[in-house]
């Protein structure tokens, strides 16, 4: 069976950078893994040291066990478009500028597109664990509900109402007569704009049923994944941590673990400079509060939101090789990380 590890967060945390070194991890305790990123940012190939990352999964030029692909998000809805609607029907969505608009900017829907293409991935069963580094846009537990609200959106009130409850009927009351009547319209105002905007309705309703039952599937998966939230110890990646713990939906399980990245080492609480000069003292001194805020920090979310805790440690040099990435993972304290990877 295949594992998967969903790793979410605010934007900015260390996703994309934690998800390739669990990957790389992984790997190197022999397990067949692929990353999937959905960061237009090159971030993940840049980590792991690949020139070109695809939408199709690419094994890594020198560590075996390993790959990696990057979903492109506009790519992953045509292909959503024509899994899920008759190919005719599709090629028009494809073409529609207002699916085009509508599915650019629904917020949920960069995140479905990601989940969809994901799941595909774990079904293939050709990995032994799939990482899913979750989409920027999402801010964490929108990922989560995206296929909810994307059932919504395509089988909506105001789709149903635009276009009717049983399609076939009224796709040839459409034709027959309001068709004409948007033409006469159209014909008016000089642009075939009513007519498209309707037909676009009327297809994009056809895909419900396959987006409906897709989601369903996507959700079970949900349920069956680890989930990691990567926070910093700032206010707004915090927000979004506590959240998984306040409105995840019922069927996703609570978060495994929490990672808190780029914190300060605990030996700087007490560190006690020698002879420096009084500015650099005062200086050393305030980074030494803010460790101790952080780790006081830590100690109390853990305790209020009972969840296993782990910390990275902040980098002077952010990692930029598989080394460094392995490195970031075995070097982690708290919680055992390496645990979830297998
Ligand atoms: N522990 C760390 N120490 C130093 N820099 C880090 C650390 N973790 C991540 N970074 C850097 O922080 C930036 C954001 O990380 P990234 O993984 O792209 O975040 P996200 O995917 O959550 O937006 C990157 O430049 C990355 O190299
Ligand atoms: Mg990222």
């Amino acid at each position: 069976m295949t594992k998967t590890l969903l790793v979410t967060g605010g934007g900015g945390v260390g996703k994309t950078t934690v998800s390739a070194a669990l990957g790389v991890t992984a790997a190197r305790a022999g397990i067949r893994t692929l990353v999937v990123t959905v960061d237009p940012a090159r971030r993940l190939a840049d980590a792991l040291g690949v020139e070109e990352l695809g939408t199709e999964p690419t094994p890594h030029p020198t560590e075996t066990n390993l790959w990696a692909a990057m979903l492109d998000s506009s790519a992953s809805w045509a292909a959503i478009a024509r899994r899920h609607a008759d190919p005719s029907v599709a090629e028009r969505l494809v073409d529609n500028k207002f699916f085009v608009a509508a599915t650019g900017h629904f917020p949920a829907s960069q995140s479905y597109a990601a989940a969809e293409e994901a799941v595909n991935f774990i079904d293939a069963k050709a990995w032994e664990l799939v990482v899913v580094d979750t989409p920027p846009s999402a801010g964490g537990i929108e990922f989560f509900t995206a296929p909810k609200q994307m059932t919504e959106l395509v089988g909506g009130r105001l789709l149903r109402w635009l276009t009717g409850g049983r399609l076939p009927g009224r796709r040839f009351f459409f034709d027959r007569t309001a068709r004409p009547a948007l033409r006469i319209a159209d014909q008016v105002l000089g642009a075939g704009l009513f007519e498209q905007v309707a037909e676009f309705l009327m297809d994009f309703r056809t895909t419900y049923d396959g987006v409906a039952h897709r989601s369903r599937e996507i959700e079970q998966h949900f349920q069956a994944a680890t989930t990691l939230v990567v926070t910093t110890a700032d206010p707004s990646p915090i927000r979004e941590a506590v959240r998984f713990f306040r409105e995840l939906p019922g069927f996703a399980q609570r978060p495994s673990a929490v990672i808190f990245n780029r914190t300060l080492p605990d030996d700087w609480i007490d560190a006690r400079p020698g002879r420096v000069e009084p500015e650099l003292a005062e200086n050393l001194r305030r980074w030494g509060a803010e460790a101790a805020r952080q780790m006081e920090f830590r100690s109390e979310f853990a305790n209020r939101y009972m969840t296993e805790l782990t910390t990275i440690a902040w980098r002077s040099t952010p990692p930029t090789d598989l080394d460094a990435l392995a490195d970031m993972i075995s070097s982690s304290e708290g919680f055992d990380l390496t645990k979830l990877v297998r």
